[in-house]
């Protein structure tokens, strides 16, 4: 089988080399690949001394004498920017703080004791003005992120959002690398979907804006509806994964979750991202919680070494350099592991509690705090809830009461992944649809469990808040780009 696939391929590069050298010739290949290395980064990267270097950016800050002018200039690709120095004619009243410019001259070596290399502009060339007035930002000005969140679509000319964005796209690479090098197979899961997955009426319906693309019909419920049905923004991939899981063992899928909360709380959002996979063939939850365990590990000692100058920057820069600490915990410290009733326990004999603590209520920011810090300020596993604080899915556990469901608690956050058993019994699964009245709605789901079932479950996990308890970040419409709450959804 491999030679003529070998062959195939090398026919295939017979037709296309031609036409590359063609390009080649014509400086496009060669434009594509220097515009595509061209950057800050890699400048301060190699630090290679150059007579003639072209950077464009924006300019964070600005230091002018009589005789020579520096600038800092960044294009967003690396923490550090790069300083620019130029004699004062160059440089006309528009070279302002927050100006966008382009600046031609010679990389020679830096007396900056913070870089190797600098630029002495020989051209320098305004591209986009910036009223310094008018800008919110100041230079030499340090603004708080309750004012920098009022300004979403001038916030990334900061510099710790800035830092902020690129962790979180290292972070984005360090999860879709644990799941490749582990085996998972990425899924794309729908956004519109039918099913409230979780069940607990958080959907956002879709139709769409023209009503004359739906014809009431009397007596039809259905053609009311676009899709014949209502149709809702995916709440969780679980059960779309749960489906694909059924044909590759190991999956995952990675990408925008909406829920109808209700909260402007600090951990809440109504779009946020969540990481999702489903393993077939668990047999109990611990070996859910030791992939859970093993994936928080591994990535954020990724994102600690691949992301280091921006987290060391964004935790300088937003006085949360103890975090550090905890993150270290994350890192390499082994997960506390308690079940629901065993901490009911543990908060019984804590009073000062403003929600009161009950086997069978829902554990409150407040408890998962309390029992993250009482457990020596590391993440904590809580297994086994009671049936009733858990979705249809969830699969029963021989007492009858509780369920193989796991939330794994982070100090400073609280819950940060919720994970289950699947409900793989027949009946089971049919009598709990039954009492809901939704067995009809979920006939493809039953399927799953007629053909082929196997015992599996899954997990998925906050990315917003994951990033809150990297970085110590209080209020989560910081670490996403354009956070969405209740009676916001500006741009
Ligand atoms: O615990 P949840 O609701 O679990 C599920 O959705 C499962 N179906 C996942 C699965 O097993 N495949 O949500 C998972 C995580 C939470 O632990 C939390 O970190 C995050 O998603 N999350 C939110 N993050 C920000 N804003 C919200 N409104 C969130 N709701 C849940
Ligand atoms: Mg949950």
């Amino acid at each position: 089988m491999a030679a003529p696939l070998t062959n195939l391929w090398k026919s295939r590069f017979a037709t296309i080399n031609p036409l590359l050298r063609i390009c080649k010739g014509m400086g496009y290949s060669y434009r594509c690949y220097s515009f595509a290395k061209q950057s800050i980064a890699r400048m301060l990267e190699k630090s290679l001394i150059q007579d003639n270097v072209k950077v464009k950016g924006w300019v964070r800050a600005l230091r002018g004498h009589r005789d020579v002018i520096f600038l800092h200039v960044s294009d967003g690709s690396c923490v550090k920017p790069l300083q620019v120095v130029a004699d004062p004619s160059l440089c006309g009243s528009d070279v302002t703080y927050g100006c966008c410019v382009s600046v031609e001259g010679r990389l020679v070596e830096s007396s900056h004791p913070g870089q190797m290399v600098e630029v002495a502009a020989h051209r320098l060339q305004v591209l986009g003005p910036c009223d310094p007035v008018e800008f919110p930002f100041k230079a030499r000005k340090k603004h708080s992120a309750d004012y920098i969140r009022t300004y979403p679509h001038l916030r990334p000319r900061t510099n710790t959002f800035s830092s902020l964005l690129r962790i979180r796209s290292q972070a984005t690479m360090a999860f879709h690398k644990y799941f490749q090098e582990n085996g998972f197979c990425q899924i794309h899961t729908p956004i519109l979907t039918s099913s409230d997955c979780e069940g607990a009426g958080e959907v956002f319906c879709v139709e769409p804006a023209n009503s004359q693309l739906t014809q009431p019909v009397e007596g039809d419920r259905e053609a009311n509806h676009f899709f014949k049905c209502p149709t809702y923004l995916n709440v969780s991939g679980q059960l779309h994964l749960e489906v694909m899981s059924g044909g590759f063992s190991r999956v995952y899928t990675f990408g925008p979750t909406f829920r109808a909360e209700n909260s402007r709380g600090r951990h809440h959002l109504c779009e946020f991202y969540m990481i999702e996979a489903e393993l077939v063939f668990t047999d109990t939850l611990e070996d859910i919680m030791q992939v859970m365990e093993e994936m928080v590990r591994t990535t954020t000692q990724t994102v600690m070494e691949s992301a280091q100058e921006d987290v060391h920057y964004y935790l300088q820069n937003t006085g949360a350099e103890k975090q550090r600490e905890t993150v270290e915990a994350m890192a390499t410290q082994q997960f506390k592991r308690i079940t629901y009733t065993e901490a009911i326990s543990l908060l019984h004999a804590n009073n000062n509690f403003q929600f009161k603590v009950q086997w069978g209520a829902d554990l409150q920011k407040e408890h998962e705090r309390w029992l993250t810090q009482h457990l020596g300020d590391v993440p904590v596993f809580v297994t086994d809830f009671p049936a009733q604080l858990k979705p249809f899915y969830t699969k029963l556990n021989p007492d009858n009461k509780t369920v193989g469901a796991v939330d794994l608690l982070v100090p400073g956050v609280g819950e940060l992944i919720g994970g289950s058993l699947r409900e793989d019994n027949y009946d089971t699964l049919h009598s709990r649809l039954e009492a809901a009245g939704e067995q009809d709605m979920y006939d493809w789901y039953l399927d799953l469990r007629k053909y082929g079932s196997a015992p599996h479950g899954g997990f998925g996990l906050g990315f917003e808040r994951y990033l809150q308890h990297l970085l110590g970040t209080g209020n989560i419409r910081d670490v996403i780009p354009f956070p969405r709450s209740p009676g916001t959804c500006k741009l």
